[in-house]
Protein backbone atom coordinates (compact mmCIF):
# COMPACT_ATOMS: atom_id res chain seq x y z
CA UNK A 1 0.00 0.00 0.00
CA UNK A 2 1.09 3.51 -0.84
CA UNK A 3 1.57 6.24 2.32
CA UNK A 4 -0.49 9.16 1.02
CA UNK A 5 1.70 12.34 0.46
CA UNK A 6 0.82 16.09 1.81
CA UNK A 7 1.21 18.98 -0.62
CA UNK A 8 5.01 19.18 0.60
CA UNK A 9 5.34 16.08 -1.24
CA UNK A 10 5.44 14.26 2.65
CA UNK A 11 3.72 11.34 4.16
CA UNK A 12 0.56 12.98 5.66
CA UNK A 13 2.25 11.25 8.79
CA UNK A 14 3.97 14.78 8.80
CA UNK A 15 0.82 16.42 9.11
CA UNK A 16 0.31 14.90 12.12
CA UNK A 17 3.70 16.01 13.91
CA UNK A 18 3.75 19.77 12.08
CA UNK A 19 0.14 20.04 14.17
CA UNK A 20 1.26 19.04 17.36
CA UNK A 21 4.25 20.83 17.05
CA UNK A 22 2.38 23.83 16.94
CA UNK A 23 0.07 23.18 20.08
CA UNK A 24 1.27 25.14 23.52
CA UNK A 25 4.41 23.75 25.16
CA UNK A 26 2.21 22.51 28.00
CA UNK A 27 -0.94 20.83 25.95
CA UNK A 28 1.69 19.37 24.30
CA UNK A 29 3.55 17.84 27.26
CA UNK A 30 0.49 16.45 28.48
CA UNK A 31 -0.51 14.50 25.37
CA UNK A 32 2.72 13.09 24.77
CA UNK A 33 3.04 12.26 28.58
CA UNK A 34 -0.12 9.85 27.87
CA UNK A 35 1.89 8.13 24.95
CA UNK A 36 4.63 7.35 26.40
CA UNK A 37 5.43 5.83 30.89
CA UNK A 38 7.78 7.14 33.60
CA UNK A 39 9.71 4.73 35.16
CA UNK A 40 8.29 2.92 37.63
CA UNK A 41 5.59 5.21 38.56
CA UNK A 42 1.84 5.98 37.26
CA UNK A 43 2.08 8.69 34.71
CA UNK A 44 -1.01 10.54 36.39
CA UNK A 45 0.94 10.90 39.33
CA UNK A 46 3.74 12.35 37.70
CA UNK A 47 1.34 14.66 35.91
CA UNK A 48 0.04 15.98 38.80
CA UNK A 49 3.61 16.80 39.95
CA UNK A 50 5.92 17.27 37.03
CA UNK A 51 8.89 17.74 36.24
CA UNK A 52 10.09 18.09 32.45
CA UNK A 53 13.67 19.41 32.31
CA UNK A 54 15.17 20.51 29.25
CA UNK A 55 18.76 22.14 30.58
CA UNK A 56 21.30 20.81 33.00
CA UNK A 57 24.82 22.01 34.40
CA UNK A 58 27.04 20.97 36.75
CA UNK A 59 24.82 20.32 40.33
CA UNK A 60 21.98 22.09 38.67
CA UNK A 61 18.83 21.13 36.60
CA UNK A 62 16.13 24.01 34.70
CA UNK A 63 12.59 22.33 33.93
CA UNK A 64 10.96 24.06 30.44
CA UNK A 65 9.60 26.73 32.27
CA UNK A 66 13.39 28.07 33.56
CA UNK A 67 13.04 27.39 37.14
CA UNK A 68 16.09 25.84 38.60
CA UNK A 69 16.33 22.76 40.17
CA UNK A 70 19.05 21.50 42.89
CA UNK A 71 19.84 17.97 41.49
CA UNK A 72 20.25 16.30 44.82
CA UNK A 73 20.42 12.69 43.27
CA UNK A 74 23.22 13.10 40.20
CA UNK A 75 20.51 11.98 37.44
CA UNK A 76 19.80 8.70 39.44
CA UNK A 77 23.47 8.26 41.12
CA UNK A 78 24.85 9.01 38.00
CA UNK A 79 26.47 12.27 37.04
CA UNK A 80 29.30 11.39 39.16
CA UNK A 81 31.29 14.71 37.65
CA UNK A 82 28.14 16.70 37.47
CA UNK A 83 25.94 17.41 34.69
CA UNK A 84 27.56 17.98 31.22
CA UNK A 85 31.99 18.04 32.43
CA UNK A 86 33.57 19.50 29.63
CA UNK A 87 36.34 16.14 29.88
CA UNK A 88 33.24 13.94 29.16
CA UNK A 89 32.01 16.29 26.10
CA UNK A 90 35.64 16.48 24.54
CA UNK A 91 36.08 13.14 25.48
CA UNK A 92 33.00 12.37 22.94
CA UNK A 93 34.33 14.29 20.58
CA UNK A 94 37.50 13.45 20.25
CA UNK A 95 36.40 9.96 19.67
CA UNK A 96 33.71 10.79 17.63
CA UNK A 97 36.21 12.17 15.05
CA UNK A 98 37.82 8.55 14.96
CA UNK A 99 35.20 6.17 15.33
CA UNK A 100 32.35 6.24 16.27
CA UNK A 101 30.92 1.92 16.19
CA UNK A 102 32.69 -0.69 15.73
CA UNK A 103 30.20 -3.76 16.18
CA UNK A 104 31.68 -5.96 18.85
CA UNK A 105 31.01 -9.30 17.18
CA UNK A 106 33.44 -9.56 14.12
CA UNK A 107 35.90 -6.75 15.79
CA UNK A 108 36.62 -4.57 18.65
CA UNK A 109 37.79 -1.32 18.30
CA UNK A 110 41.05 0.35 20.21
CA UNK A 111 39.72 1.89 22.43
CA UNK A 112 37.13 -0.60 23.60
CA UNK A 113 40.51 -1.90 25.15
CA UNK A 114 41.90 0.81 25.92
CA UNK A 115 38.70 0.96 28.84
CA UNK A 116 39.27 -2.62 29.62
CA UNK A 117 42.55 -1.75 30.59
CA UNK A 118 42.08 1.26 32.69
CA UNK A 119 38.94 -0.32 34.43
CA UNK A 120 41.41 -3.46 35.00
CA UNK A 121 43.86 -0.52 36.64
CA UNK A 122 40.85 0.29 38.91
CA UNK A 123 39.18 -2.86 40.56
CA UNK A 124 40.10 -4.22 43.71
CA UNK A 125 42.94 -7.44 42.95
CA UNK A 126 42.71 -8.95 40.00
CA UNK A 127 39.35 -8.37 38.34
CA UNK A 128 40.51 -7.27 35.45
CA UNK A 129 38.80 -9.65 32.74
CA UNK A 130 36.60 -6.50 31.80
CA UNK A 131 33.26 -6.20 29.20
CA UNK A 132 31.65 -2.85 28.46
CA UNK A 133 27.43 -3.06 28.42
CA UNK A 134 25.16 -0.41 27.62
CA UNK A 135 23.82 -0.15 31.59
CA UNK A 136 23.15 -1.65 34.78
CA UNK A 137 20.35 -4.25 34.23
CA UNK A 138 22.71 -5.77 31.06
CA UNK A 139 25.72 -6.51 32.94
CA UNK A 140 23.78 -7.54 35.80
CA UNK A 141 22.39 -9.67 33.25
CA UNK A 142 25.96 -10.51 31.76
CA UNK A 143 26.64 -11.67 35.63
CA UNK A 144 24.33 -13.83 36.23
CA UNK A 145 25.03 -16.02 32.34
CA UNK A 146 28.64 -15.84 32.84
CA UNK A 147 28.23 -17.43 36.55
CA UNK A 148 26.38 -19.94 35.04
CA UNK A 149 28.39 -20.65 32.29
CA UNK A 150 31.40 -20.34 34.36
CA UNK A 151 30.60 -23.12 36.33
CA UNK A 152 29.49 -25.10 33.68
CA UNK A 153 32.93 -25.22 32.47
CA UNK A 154 35.00 -25.51 35.55
CA UNK A 155 33.36 -28.47 36.35
CA UNK A 156 30.21 -28.15 38.54
CA UNK A 157 27.47 -27.95 36.01
CA UNK A 158 24.90 -28.22 38.47
CA UNK A 159 25.55 -24.54 40.43
CA UNK A 160 22.60 -22.74 38.96
CA UNK A 161 21.05 -20.86 41.80
CA UNK A 162 21.84 -17.24 43.24
CA UNK A 163 21.04 -15.62 46.67
CA UNK A 164 20.17 -12.05 46.55
CA UNK A 165 18.09 -10.17 48.99
CA UNK A 166 14.67 -8.49 49.26
CA UNK A 167 14.36 -4.61 49.16
CA UNK A 168 17.30 -5.40 46.18
CA UNK A 169 17.15 -4.11 42.75
CA UNK A 170 19.22 -5.17 40.19
CA UNK A 171 17.35 -4.24 36.96
CA UNK A 172 14.69 -4.31 34.98
CA UNK A 173 15.09 -7.25 32.51
CA UNK A 174 13.73 -10.58 33.60
CA UNK A 175 17.06 -12.17 35.29
CA UNK A 176 17.86 -9.16 36.98
CA UNK A 177 14.92 -8.34 38.45
CA UNK A 178 14.29 -12.44 39.29
CA UNK A 179 17.52 -11.36 41.37
CA UNK A 180 15.81 -8.11 42.85
CA UNK A 181 13.90 -8.47 45.92
CA UNK A 182 11.28 -5.39 45.04
CA UNK A 183 7.87 -7.32 45.41
CA UNK A 184 5.52 -4.71 43.58
CA UNK A 185 7.85 -4.15 41.05
CA UNK A 186 8.16 -7.97 40.01
CA UNK A 187 4.90 -9.73 40.77
CA UNK A 188 3.39 -8.14 37.28
CA UNK A 189 5.71 -10.46 35.82
CA UNK A 190 5.51 -13.31 37.69
CA UNK A 191 6.39 -16.66 37.28
CA UNK A 192 10.04 -15.67 37.42
CA UNK A 193 13.10 -17.68 36.07
CA UNK A 194 13.68 -20.35 38.23
CA UNK A 195 16.87 -20.62 40.67
CA UNK A 196 16.55 -17.17 42.58
CA UNK A 197 16.48 -17.69 46.14
CA UNK A 198 16.50 -14.69 48.64
CA UNK A 199 17.70 -13.98 52.17
CA UNK A 200 16.63 -10.27 54.50
CA UNK A 201 19.03 -7.49 54.76
CA UNK A 202 20.55 -6.96 58.00
CA UNK A 203 17.69 -3.71 58.58
CA UNK A 204 15.03 -6.98 58.65
CA UNK A 205 16.88 -7.89 62.40
CA UNK A 206 17.57 -4.60 63.94
CA UNK A 207 14.42 -4.40 66.01
CA UNK A 208 15.58 -8.28 67.08
CA UNK A 209 18.92 -7.23 67.89
CA UNK A 210 19.61 -4.54 70.22
CA UNK A 211 23.45 -4.29 69.06
CA UNK A 212 24.08 -3.51 65.23
CA UNK A 213 27.15 -5.75 64.65
CA UNK A 214 25.42 -8.41 66.13
CA UNK A 215 22.36 -7.93 63.81
CA UNK A 216 24.67 -8.25 61.03
CA UNK A 217 26.60 -10.97 61.86
CA UNK A 218 22.91 -13.14 62.14
CA UNK A 219 21.87 -11.55 58.64
CA UNK A 220 24.91 -12.26 56.95
CA UNK A 221 24.92 -15.93 58.14
CA UNK A 222 21.85 -16.32 56.16
CA UNK A 223 23.49 -16.81 53.10
CA UNK A 224 25.22 -19.91 54.48
CA UNK A 225 22.25 -21.68 55.79
CA UNK A 226 20.24 -21.36 52.56
CA UNK A 227 23.48 -22.71 50.29
CA UNK A 228 23.36 -25.84 52.80
CA UNK A 229 19.97 -26.15 52.88
CA UNK A 230 19.60 -25.61 49.42
CA UNK A 231 22.65 -28.23 48.24
CA UNK A 232 26.12 -25.95 47.85
CA UNK A 233 26.52 -27.76 44.59
CA UNK A 234 23.07 -25.81 43.23
CA UNK A 235 24.63 -22.71 44.48
CA UNK A 236 26.44 -20.13 41.28
CA UNK A 237 26.35 -17.06 43.42
CA UNK A 238 25.54 -14.67 45.87
CA UNK A 239 24.47 -11.08 45.35
CA UNK A 240 24.00 -7.86 46.71
CA UNK A 241 25.06 -3.79 46.70
CA UNK A 242 27.31 -3.58 49.08
CA UNK A 243 25.23 -0.39 50.22
CA UNK A 244 21.51 -1.09 49.09
CA UNK A 245 19.35 2.20 47.81
CA UNK A 246 16.14 0.72 47.06
CA UNK A 247 15.95 -1.14 51.03
CA UNK A 248 16.99 2.74 52.08
CA UNK A 249 20.42 2.66 51.98
CA UNK A 250 21.32 -0.22 53.95
CA UNK A 251 24.83 0.07 55.04
CA UNK A 252 26.27 -3.23 56.95
CA UNK A 253 29.00 -3.69 58.74
CA UNK A 254 32.55 -4.73 57.52
CA UNK A 255 32.32 -7.79 59.16
CA UNK A 256 29.10 -8.73 56.92
CA UNK A 257 31.16 -8.72 54.11
CA UNK A 258 33.86 -10.41 55.44
CA UNK A 259 31.13 -13.33 56.67
CA UNK A 260 29.60 -13.54 53.62
CA UNK A 261 32.88 -13.96 51.14
CA UNK A 262 33.97 -16.92 53.70
CA UNK A 263 31.03 -18.68 53.03
CA UNK A 264 31.77 -18.13 49.55
CA UNK A 265 34.57 -19.45 49.38
CA UNK A 266 33.69 -22.70 51.58
CA UNK A 267 30.90 -23.44 48.93
CA UNK A 268 32.83 -22.30 45.54
CA UNK A 269 29.92 -19.78 45.47
CA UNK A 270 30.79 -16.39 43.06
CA UNK A 271 30.07 -13.40 45.29
CA UNK A 272 28.99 -10.66 42.69
CA UNK A 273 28.18 -7.14 44.07
CA UNK A 274 26.03 -5.26 42.49
CA UNK A 275 28.29 -1.78 42.36
CA UNK A 276 26.21 0.01 39.85
CA UNK A 277 25.35 2.96 42.48
CA UNK A 278 28.03 2.28 44.59
CA UNK A 279 31.10 2.10 42.28
CA UNK A 280 33.55 4.70 40.76
CA UNK A 281 34.19 6.74 43.84
CA UNK A 282 30.68 7.44 45.10
CA UNK A 283 31.59 5.65 48.46
CA UNK A 284 34.87 7.70 49.20
CA UNK A 285 36.96 4.70 47.32
CA UNK A 286 37.08 3.56 43.94
CA UNK A 287 34.63 0.46 44.90
CA UNK A 288 32.77 -0.10 48.00
CA UNK A 289 34.70 -3.73 47.98
CA UNK A 290 37.36 -0.94 49.19
CA UNK A 291 35.55 0.82 50.88
CA UNK A 292 33.85 -2.42 53.05
CA UNK A 293 38.08 -4.38 52.85
CA UNK A 294 36.25 -7.16 50.89
CA UNK A 295 36.69 -8.52 47.25
CA UNK A 296 33.84 -10.25 45.21
CA UNK A 297 34.73 -12.43 42.06
CA UNK A 298 32.58 -10.09 39.60
CA UNK A 299 31.51 -6.33 40.24
CA UNK A 300 29.09 -5.19 37.87
CA UNK A 301 28.98 -1.31 37.54
CA UNK A 302 27.38 1.52 35.07
CA UNK A 303 25.15 4.93 35.80
CA UNK A 304 28.28 6.69 37.01
CA UNK A 305 31.00 5.35 35.25
CA UNK A 306 29.67 7.73 32.12
CA UNK A 307 28.29 10.66 34.55
CA UNK A 308 25.11 10.32 32.70
CA UNK A 309 26.97 11.41 29.15
CA UNK A 310 25.88 8.25 27.82
CA UNK A 311 24.31 4.98 28.19
CA UNK A 312 27.63 2.56 29.35
CA UNK A 313 28.17 -0.31 32.19
CA UNK A 314 30.68 -3.20 32.71
CA UNK A 315 30.98 -6.20 34.03
CA UNK A 316 34.48 -7.06 36.00
CA UNK A 317 35.45 -10.28 36.93
CA UNK A 318 38.52 -12.21 38.34
CA UNK A 319 41.07 -12.47 35.71
CA UNK A 320 41.32 -16.56 35.88
CA UNK A 321 37.97 -16.92 35.39
CA UNK A 322 38.26 -15.57 31.92
CA UNK A 323 40.37 -18.38 31.18
CA UNK A 324 37.46 -20.41 30.79
CA UNK A 325 36.54 -18.30 27.85
CA UNK A 326 39.54 -18.01 25.88
CA UNK A 327 40.22 -21.48 24.14
CA UNK A 328 38.88 -22.30 20.94
CA UNK A 329 35.56 -23.21 21.28
CA UNK A 330 35.25 -21.77 24.47
CA UNK A 331 33.66 -18.59 24.39
CA UNK A 332 31.34 -16.67 26.78
CA UNK A 333 28.00 -17.19 24.91
CA UNK A 334 26.70 -13.72 25.32
CA UNK A 335 26.76 -10.29 23.41
CA UNK A 336 24.73 -7.21 22.49
CA UNK A 337 24.94 -4.88 19.50
CA UNK A 338 26.22 -1.86 21.08
CA UNK A 339 28.28 -3.99 23.73
CA UNK A 340 31.90 -1.59 24.19
CA UNK A 341 30.50 1.03 22.12
CA UNK A 342 33.28 3.34 21.51
CA UNK A 343 31.78 6.64 22.25
CA UNK A 344 30.99 5.00 25.59
CA UNK A 345 34.04 3.69 26.35
CA UNK A 346 36.12 6.96 25.64
CA UNK A 347 33.36 8.63 27.84
CA UNK A 348 34.01 5.96 30.62
CA UNK A 349 38.07 6.42 30.32
CA UNK A 350 37.69 10.30 30.73
CA UNK A 351 35.20 9.54 34.16
CA UNK A 352 37.89 7.52 35.38
CA UNK A 353 40.72 9.49 34.80
CA UNK A 354 38.70 12.40 36.29
CA UNK A 355 38.07 10.85 39.55
CA UNK A 356 41.52 9.45 40.03
CA UNK A 357 43.49 13.13 39.02
CA UNK A 358 40.22 15.51 40.97
CA UNK A 359 40.83 12.83 43.48
CA UNK A 360 37.34 12.92 43.55
CA UNK A 361 37.26 9.45 45.69
CA UNK A 362 38.68 11.36 48.55
CA UNK A 363 36.15 14.39 48.06
CA UNK A 364 33.26 12.08 48.50
CA UNK A 365 34.85 10.47 51.43
CA UNK A 366 35.26 14.39 53.13
CA UNK A 367 32.27 15.63 51.94
CA UNK A 368 30.36 12.96 52.27
CA UNK A 369 31.30 13.00 56.19
CA UNK A 370 30.53 16.55 56.05
CA UNK A 371 26.86 16.00 54.62
CA UNK A 372 25.93 13.11 56.84
CA UNK A 373 26.91 15.81 59.79
CA UNK A 374 24.24 18.11 58.43
CA UNK A 375 21.98 15.45 57.87
CA UNK A 376 21.64 14.23 61.34
CA UNK A 377 20.96 18.01 62.33
CA UNK A 378 17.41 16.68 61.01
CA UNK A 379 17.08 14.58 63.96
CA UNK A 380 16.10 17.44 65.89
CA UNK A 381 12.62 17.52 63.76
CA UNK A 382 12.04 14.78 66.00
CA UNK A 383 11.07 11.92 62.68
CA UNK A 384 14.16 11.17 61.35
CA UNK A 385 15.44 7.57 62.61
CA UNK A 386 18.76 7.12 61.00
CA UNK A 387 20.96 8.89 58.64
CA UNK A 388 22.71 5.95 57.08
CA UNK A 389 25.18 5.43 54.23
CA UNK A 390 28.94 5.64 53.44
CA UNK A 391 30.77 8.78 51.58
CA UNK A 392 28.23 10.74 49.14
CA UNK A 393 25.98 7.99 49.22
CA UNK A 394 23.56 9.11 52.08
CA UNK A 395 19.97 7.96 53.14
CA UNK A 396 17.62 9.11 55.79
CA UNK A 397 14.98 7.00 57.31
CA UNK A 398 11.68 8.91 58.10
CA UNK A 399 9.28 7.52 61.17
CA UNK A 400 6.48 8.94 62.75
CA UNK A 401 7.91 9.81 66.19
CA UNK A 402 11.34 8.32 66.95
CA UNK A 403 10.54 6.04 70.24
CA UNK A 404 7.54 3.79 68.21
CA UNK A 405 9.59 4.30 64.73
CA UNK A 406 6.85 3.87 63.17
CA UNK A 407 7.41 4.37 59.32
CA UNK A 408 6.05 7.48 58.01
CA UNK A 409 5.14 7.66 54.48
CA UNK A 410 2.56 10.33 54.01
CA UNK A 411 5.36 12.61 55.13
CA UNK A 412 7.78 11.22 52.44
CA UNK A 413 4.53 11.81 49.62
CA UNK A 414 4.56 15.35 51.23
CA UNK A 415 8.31 15.68 50.77
CA UNK A 416 8.37 14.97 47.36
CA UNK A 417 5.91 17.43 46.25
CA UNK A 418 8.10 20.32 48.62
CA UNK A 419 11.32 19.45 47.66
CA UNK A 420 10.33 20.22 43.80
CA UNK A 421 8.44 23.25 44.45
CA UNK A 422 11.36 24.33 46.22
CA UNK A 423 13.60 23.37 43.55
CA UNK A 424 15.21 20.58 44.87
CA UNK A 425 15.52 17.04 43.21
CA UNK A 426 15.48 14.06 45.90
CA UNK A 427 14.60 10.64 45.73
CA UNK A 428 11.98 9.72 47.83
CA UNK A 429 10.37 6.17 48.62
CA UNK A 430 8.65 7.15 50.65
CA UNK A 431 9.58 6.22 54.05
CA UNK A 432 13.41 7.35 53.92
CA UNK A 433 14.94 9.99 51.38
CA UNK A 434 18.06 9.76 49.31
CA UNK A 435 20.84 12.47 49.21
CA UNK A 436 23.52 11.50 46.22
CA UNK A 437 24.83 14.15 45.15
CA UNK A 438 27.62 14.65 42.21
CA UNK A 439 31.12 13.88 43.56
CA UNK A 440 32.35 17.36 42.27
CA UNK A 441 30.21 19.16 45.36
CA UNK A 442 32.01 21.50 47.83
CA UNK A 443 30.86 22.45 51.20
CA UNK A 444 29.07 25.63 50.33
CA UNK A 445 26.87 23.78 47.91
CA UNK A 446 26.24 21.23 50.37
CA UNK A 447 25.25 24.01 52.69
CA UNK A 448 22.86 25.30 49.79
CA UNK A 449 21.42 21.35 49.67
CA UNK A 450 21.20 20.75 53.25
CA UNK A 451 19.40 24.42 53.33
CA UNK A 452 16.89 22.91 50.34
CA UNK A 453 16.29 19.41 52.45
CA UNK A 454 15.74 21.13 56.11
CA UNK A 455 13.07 23.66 54.52
CA UNK A 456 11.40 21.27 52.33
CA UNK A 457 10.81 18.39 55.41
CA UNK A 458 9.49 21.16 57.45
CA UNK A 459 6.90 22.60 54.47
CA UNK A 460 6.18 18.88 54.21
CA UNK A 461 5.56 18.63 58.19
CA UNK A 462 3.15 21.44 57.98
CA UNK A 463 1.43 19.77 55.36
CA UNK A 464 0.76 16.00 57.13
C1 LIG B 1 21.66 -1.09 42.14
C2 LIG B 1 21.14 -1.12 40.75
N1 LIG B 1 21.39 -2.18 39.97
C3 LIG B 1 20.97 -2.25 38.70
C4 LIG B 1 20.24 -1.22 38.13
C5 LIG B 1 19.78 -1.31 36.71
O1 LIG B 1 20.49 -0.42 35.91
P1 LIG B 1 19.85 0.17 34.55
O2 LIG B 1 18.67 0.99 34.94
O3 LIG B 1 20.97 0.96 33.95
O4 LIG B 1 19.48 -0.99 33.70
C6 LIG B 1 19.94 -0.10 38.91
C7 LIG B 1 19.14 1.01 38.35
O5 LIG B 1 18.59 1.82 39.02
C8 LIG B 1 20.40 -0.05 40.25
O6 LIG B 1 20.13 1.00 41.03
Amino acid sequence: MRVPINELGLSIFYNRYLNEASMNISDRHSKLLKRTFLDYQSTAEFMSNPLIVSRAEGLYYWDVDGKRYFDGISGIYSTLLGHRHPRVEEAMRAQWDKLAFAPPMHGTSDVTLDFVEKLGCVTPDNLNYVKAFSGGSESMEAALKFSRQYHKQSGHPGKYKFISRYSSYHGGTMGAMAASGTGARKTPFEPEPAGFLKVFPPTHYRDTFSDWDECNRFAARQFEEVMIHEDPETIAGVIFEPITNTGGVITPTEEYFQIVREACDRHNVLLIYDEIITGFGRTGSMFAAHTFGVTPDIICGSKGLSSGAIPLGALMAREEMGEYFYEEGTNFSHGHTYAGHPLACAVGIAVVDEILESGLDRNAREMGAYLASRLEGLKSLGVVREVRGRGLLRGVELVKDTTGNEPFPELGRALKRTALENGLVLRVDPSWFAVVPALIIQKDEIDELYGLIEKSLKDALDRV
